[in-house]
């Protein structure tokens, strides 16, 4: 009898979550954003979570997924850890001023020690945003000031954010088309070419170079050895601020705190957000020089000249403390490196006979497998079909088949579909890497053995021009 009661109770259960998650979906798309409820129902990947921890979520329809995108580098220190969300309750519990904007935010000097601290080199000062993209504003507008140049130069293919002065610093027609003029005075260079760089730099209009040590929504792009420390010396040659984007790949992410740190360079700006705030609160930072920073806070009358009202508030500041002692206190950029090098040697392995894949490459946990057409002339046929119907068609496929069939969270790069992603939070096992690598070999094999995986992006298409 108790079982049977139990059963029915747990389906009426099961039932009522499904319809108040059907309720909720229909709220989002019509008060948010219904094309994204479409994608995620076309890519089959329309799923509700109610918990998450470390690097599983767990849906309401009971599965289990492994997450190896991490919210595009949210997540370095996993899902909701206990020490972050205690930090946080603790902030809330203690009832301190918030947004008073009539005095000295005290956590935010702290944090701005310990960053600036671990970043070294010149950055002594420590300018608070929301986002990522706030922080790559407030990089244009401090660069403007203390040059009194208004050029901004920045490498092609990277992603620096969606505000209008962010997407002036980015090339591909994608995001920009629709949105009117974008800033005068931005012109991409090759990432990696110092020849353009300094082509550009020479004419000396420039107020920065804006650039990702390694560009990840590019296709985990990662430069020379000497490429970083060259383009350091041209900016300083020709009077142009050395600005390093860390959105993705600062905090701990390709092991050291900084990827600048791989390269040995000093640069005078660097921009943080993402991961800074456990992936809890909307956090953004911008380190800087002194000099930069006086640059724009001159004199008593500019004291406000510069600000974001939520920019030094309490929860985001706490849960940057807290995720600095976790990261340290867990050795994660250690472990980013050590599992990293572990998780590349194994897709290299496993991926070897496949032809499609032409390279595994990363630095840390911050890994792209790169794809190509295949040769066989069966399999061309279809991948050029798919590729004029949607470039990303082939790689959505991919991470389609990744999530349905094996409970694998991930995404190809923004600004370059023929690169998967492979970013899961630092914290992973080497079983999980482990299960990613097989789950990865599987997938491409069914692309290079058999008719189903492209059968699939035919319903895909198909989904997508019906929706
Ligand atoms: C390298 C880089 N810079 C800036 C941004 C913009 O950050 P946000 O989305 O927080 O505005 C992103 C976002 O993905 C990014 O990857």
């Amino acid at each position: 009898m108790l079982p049977s009661l139990y059963i029915e109770a747990a389906t009426h259960f099961s039932a009522m979550k499904h319809t108040l998650s059907c309720a909720s979906e229909r709220l989002y798309s019509t008060h948010v954003n219904p094309q994204w409820v479409n994608l995620l129902n076309v890519l089959e990947m329309n799923e509700q979570y109610e918990r998450c921890e470390g690097c599983e979520l767990f849906t309401t329809s009971g599965r289990h997924i492994l997450d190896f995108l991490s919210g595009y580098c949210v997540h370095n220190a996993g899902h909701n850890h206990p020490a972050i969300v205690h930090a946080l309750k603790d902030e809330l519990d203690h009832r301190g001023p918030a947004m008073l904007q009539s005095h000295v935010p005290e956590l935010a000097g702290e944090l701005a020690r310990e960053l600036v601290e671990r970043a070294g080199g010149k950055l002594e000062r420590v300018f608070f945003a929301n986002s990522g993209s706030e922080g790559v504003e407030t990089a244009i507008k401090f660069s403007r000031a203390h040059t009194r140049r208004t050029g901004l130069l920045y490498a092609a293919g990277g992603f620096h954010g969606l505000t209008c002065g962010a997407l002036s610093l980015m090339s591909e027609p994608f995001w920009r088309d629709g949105f009117g003029p974008m800033l005068q005075g931005t012109q991409p260079v090759p990432f990696g070419s110092f020849e353009a760089l300094e082509r550009e730099l020479v004419t000396r209009r420039y107020a920065a170079f804006i650039v990702e040590p390694i560009q990840s929504e590019a296709g985990i792009r990662v430069p020379t050895a000497e490429y970083l420390p060259a383009a350091q010396e041209l900016c300083r040659r020709y009077g142009t601020l050395f600005v390093l984007d860390e959105v993705q790949t600062g905090m701990y992410r390709t092991g050291p705190f900084l990827a600048a740190h791989h390269f040995e360079v000093e640069p005078d700006m660097v921009i943080l957000a993402k991961a800074l705030s456990g992936g809890l609160i909307p956090v953004g930072a911008v380190l800087m020089s002194e000099a930069v920073s006086s640059s724009v806070y001159n004199s008593l009358h500019r004291a406000l000249i510069h600000t974001s009202t939520f920019g030094e508030n309490g929860l985001a500041m706490r849960a940057g403390l807290a995720t600095l002692t976790v990261m340290e206190d867990e050795r994660l950029g250690q472990r980013a490196s050590i599992l990293g090098e572990e998780l590349r040697r194994g897709l290299i392995e496993a991926l070897e006979p496949y032809e499609m894949v032409t390279a595994v490459r990363g630095v840390g946990m911050l890994s792209g497998i790169e794809f190509a057409a295949p040769r066989n002339l069966k399999l061309r046929l279809a991948f050029e079909a798919f590729h004029r119907i949607h470039p990303a068609m082939f790689s959505q496929v991919l991470v389609m088949r990744l999530f349905r069939d094996h409970g694998i969270l991930t995404q190809v790069c923004g600004n370059n579909f023929m690169v998967l992603k492979v970013a899961p939070p630092l914290v992973v096992t080497s079983e999980q890497t482990g299960e990613f690598v097989d789950a990865i070999r599987s997938v491409v094999a069914v692309a290079h053995e058999s008719g189903t995986f492209w059968s699939e992006a035919l319903g895909l298409a198909r989904r997508a021009l019906n929706w």
